[in-house]
């Protein structure tokens, strides 16, 4: 298995790419899946989730290539086969599971096998099959599968999701738009990447408004057609990039950053003492004294803190003056990566869904264990601004989120490397 080992090496300066969302690819690729005719994305990031999500939709028979270099994706879903989403796929990646209200929509009928545990938390569906039954689906779990059909075809509804759930507000709007009649939903998730899904769904010709509130409405229409769509910019890698001068000092440009994207987090970089700037062709990003101050964190829905970037921002918190309290209310439990900043000298007490850390000097170097994709990120950024070597194995988690990262790292000054394991 490969390790990176990262050395620490003083300020970062440069500019740092953004790639396309994976989260946002991962909800884009299964919408080929509600028309016949083709669906390409742009802007697709290189990623092993990507490939798992490619893998899953040539299972159902979809055709897809990957081109330019894998930033285009080019799908058609003219000829499905199966209406099937195995298990051996889906418990790979969670995200597996927005195939559900596409092949319903579209053919009456799916069978998704449950995502199982994962690394960071139970992570139920029942948000997901509560949305579809409002639109008349009947859901059985058989065999660790959920099997799924409405056989007279969806209608549309008036429902609201008790919890603001990403994944089954794509997967009911999804769903909604080739129902018949309208859909409202209501405590609707308004992440970025919905937003992105739902203006490629009104170029493919649903009808769809509210996105990015809080109430979504969907006019189901009898067909969508082919698209082309840019996938919105990675918003967790831009604030993962984004504390790399935060921690190591210097100042870093990201390429195709927008402060919108990372409204809540940039607020909370300032408080601790971080200059963030929009440019024309980005967002900079500088530390503005030596140490930076300890700030509170609070994980929410958008437009609040993201859970995805609270491991990476409890590293910037191991070395801040003072002392911060991170609370992590998406996930229940999403502190693995707190026991391996311990090892690098960090002062962490975990108690249920808190966190409270106390900024040491400096962290140092140590052998590092990645538990998941944001876990194994912020173990790097750890490294990059720590005295000594730290080697982080399980890299395989850092593959899946992502892409070039090494290069990305040292094109700013850091001292990074992957080590091939036998
Ligand atoms: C998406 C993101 C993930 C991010 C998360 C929260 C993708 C591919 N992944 O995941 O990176 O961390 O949003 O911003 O976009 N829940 C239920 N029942 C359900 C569905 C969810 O109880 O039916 C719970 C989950 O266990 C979790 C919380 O709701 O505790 C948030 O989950 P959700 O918003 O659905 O996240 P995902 O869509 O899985």
């Amino acid at each position: 298995m490969d390790s990176i080992l990262v050395t620490g090496n003083g300020p970062l300066n440069g500019q740092i790419p953004i790639a396309g969302a994976k989260n946002a690819c991962l909800t884009l690729m299964p919408a080929t899946l509600l028309s016949e005719e083709p669906l390409t994305l742009t802007n697709a990031p290189r990623l092993s989730d990507i490939k798992t999500m490619t893998a899953l939709l040539q299972s159902l028979g979809a055709e897809v290539s990957s081109l330019q270099d894998g930033q285009v994706l080019a799908m058609s879903s003219h000829d499905l086969t199966s209406q099937t989403a195995d298990y051996e796929i889906v418990r790979k990646m969670r995200a597996s599971n927005l195939v559900l209200g596409p092949l319903l929509a579209r053919f009456g009928q799916a069978v998704v096998s449950l995502p199982g545990g994962c690394a960071i938390g139970a992570r139920p569906m029942d948000l997901h099959v509560e949305g579809l039954e409002a639109l008349g689906a009947e859901i059985e779990l058989k065999d660790g599968y959920l099997h799924a059909k409405a056989p007279g075809g969806l209608e549309g509804a008036v429902h609201e999701m008790r919890f603001a759930s990403v994944g089954a507000t794509e997967n009911i709007v999804m769903a909604a738009t080739l129902a018949k009649g309208t859909t409202v939903l209501k405590n609707a998730a308004r992440e970025p990447e919905i937003v992105d899904l739902v203006e490629c769904l009104r170029k493919m010709g649903a009808q769809i408004s509210g996105e990015g509130t809080s109430t979504v409405e969907i006019q189901g229409v009898d067909r969508l057609h082919g698209a082309t769509h840019q996938v919105v910019t990675d918003r967790i890698e831009l604030g993962t990039y984004m504390l790399a001068p935060a921690m190591c000092g210097g100042e870093v440009e990201l390429l195709g950053g927008r402060m919108a994207l990372v409204e809540s987090f940039a607020a909370k970089l300032d408080a601790a003492g971080v200059k963030v700037e929009e440019t024309p062709i980005g967002l900079k990003v500088a530390r503005k004294n030596g140490r930076v101050n300890a700030v509170d964190v609070v994980t929410e829905p958008f437009p609040g803190f993201p859970t995805d970037l609270q491991a990476q921002m409890m590293a910037l918190m191991c070395t801040a003056e003072g002392t911060s309290v991170l609370e992590e209310r998406i996930f229940e439990n999403r502190f693995m990566h707190a026991p391996e900043l311990v090892r690098m000298g960090a002062n962490i007490e975990v108690h249920g869904g808190t966190a409270t850390v106390t900024g040491v000097e400096r962290l140092k170097g140590a052998p590092v264990m990645a538990t998941d994709l944001r876990a194994s990120v912020s173990l790097i950024l750890a490294g990059m601004a720590a005295e000594g070597e730290t080697t982080v194995s399980r890299v395989y988690h850092l593959d899946r989120g992502y892409e070039h990262v090494v290069r990305k790292l040292e094109g700013v000054g850091a001292k990074i490397e992957r080590i091939k394991g036998q």
